[in-house]
């Protein structure tokens, strides 16, 4: 089956070690290291980029729907499931303490703006679904304001043709308000936490499609990265 990161996944890594995205990685990690302390993670979406200090952890699964992407990772912590994040009914519920979401959710979309929210409120009940009663779950993402989410709500469906003209996966950035409210609909009962982190340096902003095309200082981005936590209380 065609897979857009299997053809991708050289070139990603490519520019991923670029150092401006090292320094937005280190401003991730100091936020993640703290939390993954001897515990059990799924990193949904995960690339093969474990960047953070998966050492601190008891266990990692890698989980992507591309082989390629997890190709190089080779420890004995980690465990590799090459899935597709909708479905976890393979990992045994309350088995996970900490689900991260690295800038995996908007790649995980559909044909059209309903199916898109639907992915997302999907990844988010499996997620629950697999973490134990005090579990967390983190994303990390970049979000727009309300008039680019607006806008490229608007232009969905063209987009999704032209990308697929070029046998690229469709790319949809969410809100920070669309991203609380997929929260709020799997009915976790707890306050999110969101933090603003800092992006510098020049940054790809077509790295998940055309990879080394384009690149713009990262005061230009139309995008603000977020870390967003929860903790479940129930
Ligand atoms: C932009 S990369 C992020 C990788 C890594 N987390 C990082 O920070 O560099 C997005 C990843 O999500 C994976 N992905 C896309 N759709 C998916 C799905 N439905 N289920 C699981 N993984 C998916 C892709 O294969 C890709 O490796």
């Amino acid at each position: 089956m065609f897979n857009h990161f299997n053809k991708i996944s050289k070139e990603y890594f490519t520019y991923k070690n670029s150092i401006s995205y090292q320094n937005i990685y280190t401003e991730i990690s100091n936020q993640i290291n703290p939390i993954i302390k001897n515990k059990n993670i799924l990193d949904i979406g995960s690339g093969g980029n474990i960047f953070y200090n998966y050492n601190l952890a008891n266990k990692l699964y890698a989980l992507d729907i591309s082989e390629n992407m997890l190709k190089n990772l080779n420890n004995s912590k980690i465990t590799k499931l090459i899935q597709d994040a909708r479905d976890l009914s393979n990992i045994k519920k309350g088995s996970v303490d900490v689900v991260l979401m690295i800038f995996a959710i908007h790649h995980i979309n559909g044909p059209d703006y309903k199916s898109t929210i639907r992915s997302l409120q999907k990844v988010l009940s499996e997620a629950n679904k697999v973490i134990n009663t005090k579990g967390e779950i983190i994303i990390v993402e970049l979000t727009l304001n309300d008039f680019f989410y607006l806008l490229q709500r608007l232009i969905y469906k063209i987009t999704f043709k032209i990308l697929n003209i070029f046998k690229t996966d469709m790319v949809f950035f969410y809100s920070k308000k669309i991203i609380e409210e997929g929260i709020n609909s799997i009915g976790i009962k707890t306050k999110v936490t969101v933090i603003d982190l800092k992006m510098s340096g020049w940054l790809d902003p077509c790295l998940g499609t055309f990879p080394g095309i384009i690149k713009i200082p990262a005061f230009m981005m139309p995008t603000q990265l977020r870390f967003f936590y929860l903790k479940k209380n129930n």
